[in-house]
């Protein structure tokens, strides 16, 4: 006999879950609708997208008329600006957190604070913070790079939603000593932290975990990396690459899924492993 288990905390974040439904609410509106990049990195829900007119596009250069949607990771000021001059509807899906870290590095900016964001330097959201930030501030990830910081005067910090709220500690404490004058605003999102744990917590309980989502989704990748430290883990985007072989054997297995994998993908490899139970022959 088989279990599956499924994590306390997966799948659809809420800021997820919102972009798609602003997006999804487009659909069948006269003229072009676009999202400016891929929704979120799920090739699923890209499709599905596409299929009621709402294509992805790398640049407003890509757009002359109808709605631009911009992804909860949010853009900088001058999208906006772009967009408006070309008198697009624009329909704003980034995440009320993410817009939150944007405006606390604008505000600390006008406050003359020299903005340090806390996160990975190439991720879409980190850009956009950067961009409100009048493009002054300095991305910071690793302790070597804060180590190296020189001293500043008035620092404000700020930190890219689903960085880690370990590391970020760390971090911070490194760039204590560059100022005398510090201002922090956590602006971490509690949905990443919430997965990893839960994630961790199943790993360690059954024999094989299967963590569903893009192979091009980060936080997935991230999941499935902190599955396999505590038992044999399966990466996967959808149903259809579940393998027999993995079920040899086993009586527990895990389910879980990045930010960015619907709901419906997760139903499927949960009936597809009940399934698998009926014609196992070992049980
Ligand atoms: Fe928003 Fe947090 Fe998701 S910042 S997009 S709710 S991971």
């Amino acid at each position: 006999h088989m279990d599956i288990m499924l994590a306390e905390y997966q799948g659809f974040c809420y800021g997820v879950k919102r972009a798609i439904k602003l997006a999804r609410e487009q659909a069948g509106r006269d003229g072009f609708i676009a999202t400016l990049g891929p929704i979120i990195h799920n090739p699923q829900i890209v499709k599905q997208l596409a299929d009621e007119g709402i294509i992805s596009i790398d640049s407003l250069d890509d757009i002359t008329h109808g709605t631009i949607i911009i992804r909860s990771h949010g853009v900088g000021p001058s999208i906006y600006q772009a967009a408006e001059a070309k008198g697009l509807n624009i329909v704003d899906a980034t995440c009320p957190h993410v817009k939150k870290a944007q405006m606390s590095a604008k505000a600390l900016t006008d406050e003359g604070y020299s903005v340090v964001i806390i996160g990975e330097r190439k991720h879409p959201e980190v850009k956009s913070i950067f961009e409100w930030s009048g493009q002054d501030a300095v991305v910071i990830e690793t302790l070597e790079q804060a180590a190296q910081l020189q001293p500043i005067k008035r620092l404000g910090i700020v930190a890219q939603t689903t960085f880690s709220r370990v590391k970020f500690k760390q971090l911070v404490d490194v760039l204590l000593d560059k100022s005398n004058e510090v201002k922090v605003l956590r602006t971490i999102c509690t949905a990443t932290e919430q997965r990893q744990t839960a994630a961790e917590e199943l790993a360690a309980k059954v024999d094989v975990m299967l963590v569903i989502g893009g192979k091009n989704s980060a936080n997935t990748t991230r999941l499935a990396e902190l599955c396999a430290q505590r038992c044999p883990t399966h990466h996967i985007e959808t149903a259809d690459e579940l393998d027999d072989d993995w079920f040899y054997n086993i009586e527990k297995i895990g389910v879980t899924a990045g930010a960015s994998t619907p709901d419906w993908l997760i139903r499927e490899v949960y009936k597809k492993c009940k399934n698998m139970n009926k014609t196992c022959k070992v049980c």
